[in-house]
């Protein structure tokens, strides 16, 4: 597995195209997160966020559903997890057969992102487990950080070479948990971070992007794209078109199956968005 997406990854980085990575949060983004990869015949990354983890309460039950439609889905899917800062979880994810992770310390100082970062990755490489860090933090998180932070490309290259990250996550203009598309990248700066840092370019927080920034992102050097809020805005707004003609309906299916539906064709959409 992780052999396979290493070399899908650079892959799309030398051809300048990318890989959508989406969270799931319940078992119906999940479902839908694959038939929309299905749908569009491409590979998918399938995000389970410690935050995902935390609302479960417990990681094991929704990771074994998530790993399970990973391997009876007809394109390559990835399970990852996004955004953990807890090492435990990361330990616990490699005894469920996780293959992926991003291990995000960008809340520390540089030095001791660095050498946490670079024991997560030792313990994960020996596991057979791709570790993605964050340099440079990417703002919107918890509604506390400013959008304005910007990742230097050499000491991207420096973090990359002291701990031997297999992606990185940039902080190039977009933020976290947006609704409204209107963010705008520095397509300059991606551009000089892919050619100091020698692993593929993860952007967070992309559904404040629009479709032409994601493209113009792509072209730049960006290979996996991070899309969250935009998933659960189109899956609410058919919940309660249903609900809102249907008041005294009782039946979760009812409305689930519809906002399954919309995610399915948002996520096959913007893969084939990323993908040209
Ligand atoms: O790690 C997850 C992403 O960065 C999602 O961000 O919800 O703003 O699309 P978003
Ligand atoms: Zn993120």
């Amino acid at each position: 597995m992780t052999a396979e997406w290493t070399t899908l990854l650079g892959g799309l980085r030398t051809e300048h195209r990318a890989v959508g990575a989406f969270n799931a949060i319940m078992i119906e983004h999940a479902e839908a997160i694959v038939a929309g990869a299905e749908l569009s015949g491409l590979p998918v990354i399938l995000q389970i966020s410690q935050n995902a983890v935390r609302y479960h309460g417990t990681l094991a039950p929704f990771a074994r559903a998530c790993l399970q439609l990973a391997s009876d889905a007809t394109v390559p899917v990835l399970v990852h997890l996004d955004h953990v800062e807890d090492e435990d979880l990361i330990h616990e994810g490699l005894g469920l057969g996780i293959t992926s992770v991003m291990f995000d310390a960008s809340k520390l100082d540089y030095a001791d992102n660095v050498a946490r970062t670079r024991a997560v990755v030792e313990r994960c490489h020996t596991n057979g487990c791709l570790v993605e860090a964050e340099l440079g933090e990417v703002g919107g998180k918890d509604g506390a950080h400013a959008p304005g932070v910007r990742t230097d490309p050499g000491e991207a290259a420096a973090f990359v070479a002291a701990t031997g990250v297999d992606s990185l996550a940039v902080a190039v203009g977009s933020s976290h948990a947006m609704t409204d598309r209107s963010a705008v990248l520095d397509e300059d700066l991606i551009a000089a971070l892919a050619a100091a840092v020698p692993v593929p370019l993860v952007l967070h927080g992309s559904s404040g992007v629009n479709d032409d920034g994601l493209r113009g992102a792509v072209a730049a050097g960006i290979v996996k794209v991070n899309i969250g809020t935009r998933l659960n805005q189109v899956l609410t707004e058919a919940v309660r078109a249903v609900l809102g003609e249907r008041e005294q309906l009782t039946d979760p299916r009812r409305y689930l199956a519809p906002g399954r539906d919309a995610v399915r064709d948002e996520v096959s959409r913007l893969l084939t968005v990323l993908a040209k």
